[in-house]
């Protein structure tokens, strides 16, 4: 970590009234540099409801959940969800309440291709679209529009889903349609949510839409199909809307950090290892210079699929031509994390599989505080943060999700707020002492919603939703204030600031 970095001084010389130039005083190492983004994150499925009103097709989420409602764990469905479809101008007044400048959220592609083609384009869908972003527009806020957080339409998924390598078609057009409809007001994209999370819906039956369980292959098979997605897309943007639109184009990964269990070279190996199956699967072939996917996991998907008697590797190859379509297509990284772990050379997982690929073996660091899988570790985000920038040089990072959980019923949320206070801390350590460029935070979320197959037993949100109640009333947690507080002074009051732990014990 390059710690030794002064800290960072504002912009360029001014000038003083005499014409003399005098420096500016350096920026204080817990506030954000000017225009840095800040606010927070929601997805169409965990928010919106209203699955099939107004022309809205269904999505993989919707067919799994009405299909096999046992899934989740409260039998929780996104029928309804937080109602955001009918209380969006509400929840923008929410943001206002956390005088957050930005607001990630995601676009429905059936809401808007209900059938996933360009055959039939609901307009209803794009006018609820429109009507977000420009009541965010009026009140400050800048958009910042996900395409896909994992609802695919089902019509797609009689294809057969991600696998398919024509997918990348069909999620081009969707795109055009996005960029056409709402780039004249949108100025940051992110292509895909973490697809290392949503692979899991072809390597489990029971984990994540559409269900598909082919673990180890069709997860492989996939990344291919995304990342020439992905980078079509933005070539897409770079040669018909970048001109006039002026925005940015990235792509949102999910990293947890992986803190070596001992000294050993074999521990730092299993860390670099698992970095590089989770995030370096998806990011190598893009940010990195050489491209394609990382050489460590094309040598032991190679080497697996051999002992298990395969004619082939299961990890699919990119052709010469594929890489160079793909390398270099972002203008910034988006980052999804929330917790740390220990990890050691060794086998987990089942055969075959990603984590069985990667031959390490994680456990919790003990003595932090944690909730369900979150482990509240600062500074593992301090050091994510330094190995993507290290690794993939050149590309300023969002930090696209972050957030913290309770059961239901907690508006006293003071392990959100130690959460938040620490984890932003350790963002402004990574930024004025390590000198890494980054340019928006998004925590996770602006508002309790569907989590995924943990139904609504874990609240991720900043204000709370009543969800026995039909009018789904939002209230603020007590973390909302102390983030509100961040966001207006651009800084994280000196004392937290010192008190986070955003240095790892020696
Ligand atoms: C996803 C969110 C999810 C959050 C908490 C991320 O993996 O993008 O949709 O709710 O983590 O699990």
């Amino acid at each position: 970590m390059r710690r030794s970095l002064a800290l960072v001084v504002v912009a360029a010389l001014v000038c003083s009234t005499q014409g003399v130039p005098v420096k500016p005083p350096a920026r204080a190492a817990n506030r954000f540099p000017d225009g840095f983004h800040l606010g927070a994150a929601t997805a169409a499925f965990q928010i919106e409801g209203a699955w099939n009103e107004d022309g809205k097709g269904e999505s993989i989420w919707d067919h799994m959940l009405h299909a096999q409602p046992n899934l989740t764990k409260d039998s929780g469905n996104g029928d309804v969800a937080a109602d955001s479809y009918h209380k969006y101008k509400e929840d923008v007044q929410l943001l206002v309440g956390l005088n957050a400048n930005c607001y990630r959220f995601s676009l429905s592609w059936p809401r808007i291709l209900p059938t996933g083609d360009t055959n039939v384009i609901n307009q209803a869908g794009i006018d609820y679209y429109n009507n977000v972003i420009n009541e965010l527009l009026a009140n400050g806020i800048e958009p910042m529009v996900t395409l896909y957080h994992w609802d695919l339409p089902q019509e797609l998924q009689k294809l057969g889903g991600w696998p398919n390598i024509e997918l990348a078609d069909y999620f081009l057009e969707y795109a055009r349609i996005a960029f056409e409809n709402f780039g004249d007001r949108v100025q940051l994209w992110l292509t895909f949510n973490e697809p290392n999370m949503f692979c899991n819906g072809y390597s489990s039956a029971t984990d994540f839409a559409p269900g598909a369980n082919a673990s180890g292959i069709a997860d492989y098979m996939m990344a291919k199909t995304i990342l020439l997605a992905h980078a079509r897309v933005y070539r897409l943007y770079d040669q018909h809307f970048r001109f006039k639109q002026r925005g940015k184009v990235g792509i949102t990964l999910d990293g947890a950090w992986y803190e070596p269990l001992t000294n050993s070279k074999e521990d730092a190996d299993a860390s670099e290892r698992q970095l590089q199956f989770e995030v370096g699967l998806w990011a190598n072939p893009i940010f990195s210079s050489q491209g394609n996917f990382p050489k460590v996991v094309r040598q032991r998907v190679a080497a697996n699929s051999k002992k298990e008697g395969r004619a082939r590797s299961r990890l699919p190859t990119l052709s010469p031509s594929e890489i160079h379509l793909i390398k270099g297509t972002a203008d910034f990284f988006g980052l999804n994390h929330y917790f740390s772990s220990f990890i050691t050379s060794g086998s987990s997982g089942q055969e075959p599989s990603k984590l069985h690929d990667a031959g390490v073996v994680t456990s919790t660091i003990p003595g932090y505080p944690t909730a369900y899988w979150i482990t509240d570790v600062p500074w593992g985000l301090r050091k994510l943060l330094n190995w993507v920038h290290d690794t993939y040089p050149g590309y300023p990072i969002f930090v696209t999700e972050n957030g913290w959980a309770d059961p239901p019923g907690v508006l006293n949320d003071t392990g959100r707020i130690h959460y938040l206070r620490g984890y932003v801390s350790a963002i402004l350590r990574a930024i004025n002492e390590d000198g890494v460029p980054m340019i928006g935070y998004t925590s996770w979320s602006l508002i309790d919603n569907l989590e995924w197959m943990d139904g609504y037993t874990m609240k991720f949100g900043l204000y709370s939703v009543d969800y026995d109640d039909p009018e789904r009333p939002r209230t603020p947690k007590a973390s909302v204030a102390v983030l509100a507080d961040i966001y207006k002074n651009k800084a994280v009051p000196w004392k937290d600031f010192e008190n986070a732990n955003t240095t790892p014990p020696s």
